[in-house]
This record gives structure tokens, sequence and C-alpha cells, in this order.
């Protein structure tokens, strides 16, 4: 985006960044509040929610974000009320439906990172459908963490590692990493959280243990491409040392 400075000159709204993080993990939260502060009920917070992905990955490609995993229904979500819940899965399903063709043109590879335990069968397949016509696409990855739990990705993993018959002293945290809902994806060097909130809600919790953690009070619906500057910029601030010493002093 080009804006006009006070003294006429042309200038970038967003300059280059030194570093942009490979991995971003969104947990878009705040979509109820939205809608509360605009006398509006819950569902209308959650399809204003929805709406905001579509220019949200638009901004990550742009700043030449390569993955962007999205927290959109986790486990514990089960626990609200039914008409919630419901509506909920209906969103996804018709943003499958009717986002999937322009997602699939703009080059997204969309991913699911989850459990299907409990999802209707049409949806299930809906998902399984949008991930086999994405797969070659290599813009962006679009990882949609729906029905998703950190204990119990690693469960699940583990699960499966005892089934295959892994040797229990060759077990390495690479092995262990293949197991996983996020399999091939390089952990995520910064976690977002809209809402104001400062935690994970069991979000990547294997992957995000050197993540950089950022927090706005923006509620999801409003969180756009200047917000999404702000957590880059921030992110160009912090020192990752990755437990060692700063440039080897
Ligand atoms: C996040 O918004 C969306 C989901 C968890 C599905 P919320 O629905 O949690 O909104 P708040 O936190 O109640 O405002
Ligand atoms: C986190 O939001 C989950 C998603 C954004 C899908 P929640 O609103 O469910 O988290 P808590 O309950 O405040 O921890
Ligand atoms: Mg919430």
């Amino acid at each position: 985006m080009i804006r006009q400075s006070p003294d006429n000159q042309i200038e970038s709204a967003f300059p280059p960044l030194a570093r942009v993080p490979y991995h971003v993990g969104m947990i878009m939260d705040g979509n109820g509040r939205w809608a509360k502060a605009r006398g509006l009920i819950r569902h209308a917070g959650h399809r204003a929610g929805v709406d905001n992905i579509r220019p949200t990955l638009e901004a990550s490609v742009e700043f030449g974000i390569k993955v962007l995993t999205i927290y959109a229904f986790s486990t514990e979500n089960w626990s609200r009320p039914i008409e919630e819940v419901s509506g909920l899965m209906r969103l996804l399903g018709m943003a499958l439906r009717s986002r999937l063709q322009e997602l699939h043109e703009n080059g997204a590879q969309i991913r699911h990172s989850g459990r299907f335990t409990g999802i209707s069968e049409e949806l299930q397949k809906q998902i399984l459908h949008a991930v086999d016509y994405t797969k070659h696409n290599d813009r962006i990855i679009l990882n949609v963490a729906f029905n998703y739990s950190g204990r119990g990705e690693i469960l699940d993993a583990t699960r499966q590692i005892i089934k295959d018959g892994i040797d229990p002293d060759s077990l390495s945290e690479e092995t262990f990493s293949r197991y996983l809902y996020t399999e091939g994806l390089p952990d995520p060097d910064l976690i977002i959280r809209t809402g104001g909130d400062w935690r994970m809600s069991n979000f990547l919790i294997w992957q995000s243990v050197y993540a950089e953690y950022y927090s706005t009070p923006t509620y999801w619906p409003a969180f756009d491409k200047t917000e999404l500057y702000k957590a880059l910029v921030e992110f160009n601030r912090r020192e990752r040392r990755f437990g060692s010493v700063p440039d080897a002093e």
C-alpha cells in the first residue's frame, strides 16, 4: 500500500522488515466480544471472524509469511452451547464451499490440524477434499486448526508411535514431530493472540516451545493488515537466543 506523506513524498505504509517469520500461528480470539460491543449476537462475530481470514491471508502473502496456522475451533470449544457449536461447524462448511476455488487460484495450500471425531461426515469430506484439491499449491500454507487440542495431538502421536512399534530408545524429537498433525511444517516462529488474553489455550504446545508470543487487545474480526504488521515489527525487536548466549559473547 502506498500513501502520501505530509510533504507529498510517496512512501510505503509497510516498510520491508529485516526478518519475516516463516510460520505464524494465529489464535483468533474475541469474536463474541466484538459482536457484543456492537449489540450483535455471537454468531455475527463468528461470521465476521471467518470473513477476516481472507484479508489476513492476503496480507500474510504480501509480507512473505509462508505458513499461517489459524486456530478456528478447539476441542474445548465443544463445551459451548449447542447452537454456537453447530453455527461454527456450519460456518466452516460454508467457507470451504464458497472460498475454496478462490483460495486455490491464489495458490493457497490448505491443511487441517485436528481430529475428525465429532465432526459430521459431510464436513470431514469437505475438509479432505479441500486439502487434496490444494495440495500442490505453494504460495502459502493455510493450516486450519479445527477440532484441535495440543495435548490431544501429542496423545494421538504417542498412540500411533506405539502402534507402529517404534523402538523407544531410538525415538527422537524429529521422529515424534513427524507423527503430529503438523508433520512436515516447520515450528511456528511467532504466535499472535487477538482479544487481549495471554494464554495458549492448548494451541500448538509441542511446536511453539521457541515461538515468540504476541498478544493484542484487538478482537479478531478487527485485526487487519496494520495490526499484523505491528506484530511483525515487534517480532523484529525480539532477540531469539534458543538457549544460547547472544552473538557468542
Ligand atoms: C474466538 O472467539 C472464536 C472461537 C473460539 C471459535 P470467541 O468466540 O472465543 O470470542 P470471545 O473470546 O468470547 O470474545
Ligand atoms: C481459543 O479461544 C480457541 C480459538 C481461538 C479457537 P477460546 O476463547 O476458546 O479460549 P479461552 O477459553 O479463552 O482460553
Ligand atoms: Mg474466546
